[in-house]
């Protein structure tokens, strides 16, 4: 793949971390495609020096996008990502996370794409993990609709690079904050935090707040993908060869991460403790060590990452 200026597609570049990894592409230099049905992502974190498509991954028409442009990269972001939909509607979650994942494939196949670069889970793949830190090449037991999903999605792609050739690299993300992340969904405690602070509404937390988590600063996943997207690939004989965890090897408690953001905030207007919600893991961190041995390392602690994005949120707040 020639260096400069290289053709770069991201699906579910509108949301969260695929508009900070759309950002950091045109940044190096390259051209960049965004595909996104803004199901749960918004046109308002697209960079405008990006070519924005507004569809579904799963749609027919984006075999002609890839057969005008011909992609020398594709990152797949766009997924549907929420653990609790995946199990009350594991259809709707099959139909996006491997029937768009393989229309997207199969594009890749068909046009000759250089690099796929796919976003796994390493909170979930993995299940209740017995290793912590976990490493890439635990036993992967999901436990939810979502976490087969992701982990077929890699199986998926063994098979198109072992029968069509397809290069490419798997991040498993651990627990992945920063700015533009949902405050109102489901999924992101550090963003529901930072809005609940800023309204002043007390914390809620389920279970006792001793779980843990491995909490990664956005920033750190960019330089993630960037390296992702340009390493030498040496591919091996099982799924976990080329896949990287990218967290940041330290877990952070629930309690912990509350202190943290009052503190930030300034506020303590007190913490609500609920029954734990059914699957949830007790503890998830993940063993970066090998892609630290390709050079990767995070480099955000976790406090300032914290303050970057409550400001962000309270900024936002102040302009809506
Ligand atoms: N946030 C985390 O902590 C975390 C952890 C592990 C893995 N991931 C993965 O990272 C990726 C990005 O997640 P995020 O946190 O930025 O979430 P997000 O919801 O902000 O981003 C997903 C994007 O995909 C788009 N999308 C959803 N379904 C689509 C479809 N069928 N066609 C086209 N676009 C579609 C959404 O509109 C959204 O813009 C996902 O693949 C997710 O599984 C995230």
């Amino acid at each position: 793949m020639s260096d400069a200026g290289r053709r770069v597609l991201v699906t579910g570049g509108a949301g969260f971390i695929g508009s900070h990894v759309v950002d950091a592409y045109l940044e190096r230099g390259d051209r960049v495609w965004v595909v996104d049905d803004l199901s749960s992502g918004r046109l308002a974190n697209v960079n405008p020096e990006a070519e924005f498509l507004e569809m579904g991954i799963q749609e027919p028409a984006l075999h002609d996008l890839f057969r005008t442009v011909g992609f020398d990269l594709v990152s797949l972001h766009a997924a549907q990502i929420d653990v609790r939909s995946s199990v009350g509607d594991p259809a709707r979650d099959a139909n996006i996370n491997v029937l768009g994942m393989l229309n997207v494939l199969e594009c890749a196949r068909e046009t000759g794409t250089g690099r796929i670069v796919y976003v796994s889970s390493g909170g979930v793949v993995y299940g209740e993990p017995e290793e912590i830190p976990t490493p890439e090449g635990a036993p992967k037991l999901p436990l939810s609709p979502y976490g087969v999903t992701k982990l077929s999605g890699e199986y998926y792609l063994h098979y198109y690079r072992a029968i069509h050739g397809l290069a490419y690299v798997v991040l498993r993300y651990a627990n992945v904050f920063g700015p533009r992340q949902d405050p109102h969904g489901e999924a992101g405690v550090v963003a529901i935090f930072c809005e609940r602070l800023q309204s002043g509404e007390e914390l809620i937390i389920f279970s006792d707040g001793e779980q843990t988590r491995d909490y990664v600063y956005v920033k750190d996943v960019v330089s993630a993908n960037l390296l992702a997207s340009e390493m030498v690939l040496k591919p091996g004989a099982n799924i976990d060869a080329v896949a990287y965890n990218v967290g940041t090897g330290a877990g952070t408690s629930v309690n912990r991460l509350a202190d943290v953001l009052e503190n930030i905030a300034e506020v303590h207007p007190g913490r609500v403790y609920r029954e734990a919600r059914a699957g949830e893991l007790r503890h998830s961190t993940l063993d970066v060590s090998r892609f630290a041995e390709h050079g990767w390392a995070p480099r955000y602690p976790l406090e300032g990452g914290l303050r970057e994005t409550f400001h962000f949120i309270a900024n936002q707040k102040i302009g809506a």
